[in-house]
């Protein structure tokens, strides 16, 4: 076993968010302990970290209510700045969520004159996204939910979200911009439920939609384990249907408020079978191919200082993993193991070829259930084998 130092590089593709080192800190029960970090100044740190590109809600930018000319400078300062560092803007997506006027969502708000709002916002920042040559644009619904059942025709609330992306899918087309969307699911918080609250969910609205090749998912780790349900198997099936747009990385705690904690913290043997998910689970999957987003949020007990470590920390981890992933796959017991576990098996379609439902109806005679059911899977070992690669003992 050999120390492992790896360094980020813009090559790793690591994207952060402004609003994820920029966060101050508040939370509902304490101010901020942080001051406004500049974004170009977070450009130019997070390049220096080894990252290869930045995201931003329209207003993390470009503060709400700012005047044409202060956005053009703001604008014109950003872009410099990324010029600069050779950073890239791979994503955008819109702050509706802040102001009091999403306080019932934006696109399924029972007002309709705060609908129309949110959609000439969308639109705007969408704008920006494509100047900026931003292919993908995440829709995060935080605020599209109830406290109350009573409060929503919930048949009108996906008639509505249905009708928001078919506008924004048309916008898209009609303008020609390279630019697809990612629905991003959250249980719960800061509405009581959320719509569209799980990867299962969003994936089966999508395909009610008049484009649905334009849109795909956005998971993010705690929001998955928040609903208690594994990320690994969430994300795989995004891959499987083509649907994985972009990825959202950070670490939870198990079901209890959104953690956002930096990335491997929480479930570290989660976010290890992640990692070797992602990057193709030594050759048996597709490697997913686009920015490995992190969004997390640095905790209030950190300085500035704090930040940038908890930044740098959640590329290294990532590295790591890889480097443990890649072990564990190259590691000859494991492939013993694997080989013991049958795992290339279910790669083997269960009908052969030419043969359909006729030929395999009939009879059992071949088969002799109760040695089957005797027969052990030696996923323990194998397991063991994973937790010892990632403890650094093999
Ligand atoms: C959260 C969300 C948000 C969104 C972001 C994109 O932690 O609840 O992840 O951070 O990802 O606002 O719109
Ligand atoms: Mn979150
Ligand atoms: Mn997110």
């Amino acid at each position: 076993m050999t120390t492992l130092t790896p360094v980020a590089t813009k090559e790793d593709r690591f994207t952060f968010g402004l609003w994820t080192v920029g966060w101050l800190g508040r939370d509902p029960f304490g101010d901020a302990t942080r001051a406004p970090l500049d974004p170009v100044e977070s450009v130019h740190r997070l390049a220096e970290l080894g990252a290869a590109g930045v995201t931003f809600h329209d207003d993390d930018l470009v503060p709400y209510g700012s005047s044409a000319t202060e956005r053009d400078k703001i604008i014109a300062r950003f872009t410099d700045a990324l010029s600069a560092t050779g950073m890239t803007v791979p994503m955008m997506t819109t702050n509706l969520f802040t102001h009091p006027v999403f306080k019932d969502g934006a696109f399924t708000a029972n007002d309709r004159d705060v609908r129309r709002f949110a959609l000439r916002k969308v639109m705007r920042n969408i704008e920006l996204a494509a100047e900026l040559g931003a292919s993908t644009y995440v829709m995060w619904g935080g605020r599209e939910g109830a406290e109350s059942d009573a409060a929503k025709d919930l048949h009108a609330a996906y008639d509505r979200f249905k009708e928001a992306f078919d506008l924004l899918c048309s916008f898209v087309l009609d303008r020609g911009y390279d630019i697809r969307f990612a629905l991003e699911p959250k249980p719960n918080e800061p509405r009581g439920d959320i719509f569209l609250p799980t990867v299962g969910h969003a994936l089966a609205f999508i395909e009610r939609l008049e484009h649905p090749e334009l849109v795909g998912v956005n998971p993010e780790t705690g929001h998955e384990q928040m609903a208690g349900l594994n990320y690994t198997m969430g994300i795989a099936q995004a891959l499987w249907a083509g649907k994985l747009f972009h990825i959202d990385l950070n670490g939870q705690h198990g079901i209890k408020y959104d953690q956002d904690l930096r990335f491997g913290t929480g479930d570290v043997k989660s976010a290890l079978f992640t990692v070797d998910l992602l990057e193709g689970a030594g050759g048996t999957g597709p490697v997913y191919t686009g920015p490995r987003h992190f969004d997390f949020k640095p905790p209030r007990t950190e300085d500035v200082s704090g930040v940038w470590a908890s930044a740098a920390g959640c590329m290294r981890t990532y590295l790591l993993l890889k480097e443990r992933a890649e072990a564990f796959r190259a590691d000859p017991e494991v492939a013993e193991a694997l080989a013991a576990a049958r795992v290339a098996d279910l790669a083997e379609p269960t009908l052969s070829p030419g043969e359909g439902w006729e030929a395999l109806a009939g009879s059992d005679a071949d088969f002799d259930p109760e040695a089957a059911g005797a027969r052990g899977m030696h996923y323990e070992r194998l397991d063991q084998l994973a937790l010892e690669h990632l403890l650094g003992a093999r």
